[in-house]
């Protein structure tokens, strides 16, 4: 059975005082074996910070985008070597504020995903329609046409990759997916990946988008939701335990 990933991602916020007694928090409120997984994706200058404090706990530890380059002139680039270097474990890329901000292509997430991988450090892909795209009815189109460019590009690796369904309408907003609007779009997204891999089965596949503590259960109840991408209620981290405290409870 695929483990659950509860995946924080603290975007754009933080110092060197609050990321550590966040942690702090966070570490001392788990288990000491946990059975799900657990990662905090981090802004870039923080990597070498927090890599020390979760170094030989449960935490893993994520950056929260990669270039699709392995070095060279690229200024303000961080690459996918530099990463494995610093022990990261996983990176987020094409997420949304990242679509809409930097004006990323399906194409560079794709290259950014195997750019990743051919380091050994993990993608979590990420796929999610705005509300007048879930409003045209083009949910599902849209979350194909975006996995379909991460699977082109990563070739025969596609089971190595995790997958975050974040509804663009979703995020930050308070309005989460229902569990079923949830579970429809992962099934599709499960069904897409098992065309390209006999392995699908082993794909996780995050839901993100305000879930919290008081969401994640029904959530992560669901057949193909395999853990969640925290932005807000990973910075708090009561919170951030209740979910964790949910995937465990889901997993047994
Ligand atoms: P949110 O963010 O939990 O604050 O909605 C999720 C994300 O953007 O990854």
């Amino acid at each position: 059975m695929r483990k659950k990933l509860i995946a924080g991602n603290w975007k754009m916020n933080g110092d060197k005082a609050s990321n550590a007694s966040l942690l702090a928090d966070v570490l001392q409120g788990l288990e000491a074996s946990v059975a799900c997984e657990i990662a905090v994706c981090v802004p870039s200058v923080y990597i070498d910070q927090v890599g020390r404090m979760v170094d030989a706990t449960p935490i893993r530890l994520g950056a929260q985008d990669v270039s699709a380059q392995d070095k060279g002139a690229y200024t303000g680039e961080i690459s996918a070597p530099m990463l494995k270097d610093m022990s990261v474990r996983y990176a987020i890329v094409g997420h949304s504020e990242r679509r809409q901000y930097h004006g990323e292509t399906d194409a560079l997430v794709g290259e950014k995903a195997k750019a990743a991988l051919a380091s050994g450090v993990t993608p979590i892909v990420c796929v999610g329609e705005t509300l007048d795209q879930r409003e045209a009815g083009e949910t599902e189109a849209v979350v194909k046409r975006q996995l379909a460019a991460a699977i082109h590009a990563v070739g025969h690796c596609v089971s190595e990759i995790v997958v975050a369904y974040e509804p663009v309408w979703a995020i930050g907003t308070g309005k989460t997916a229902t569990p079923e609007q949830a579970q429809a779009v992962h099934a599709v997204l499960r069904a897409q990946l098992a065309a390209a891999t006999e392995h699908a089965e082993k794909v996780q596949i995050l839901y993100g988008g305000s879930m919290n503590a008081g969401n994640a259960a029904e959530l992560l109840a669901q057949a193909d939701i395999d853990g969640g991408l925290i932005g807000g209620a990973s910075l708090k981290a009561p919170d951030f335990l209740s979910i964790v405290r949910a995937a465990v409870v889901a997993s047994a």
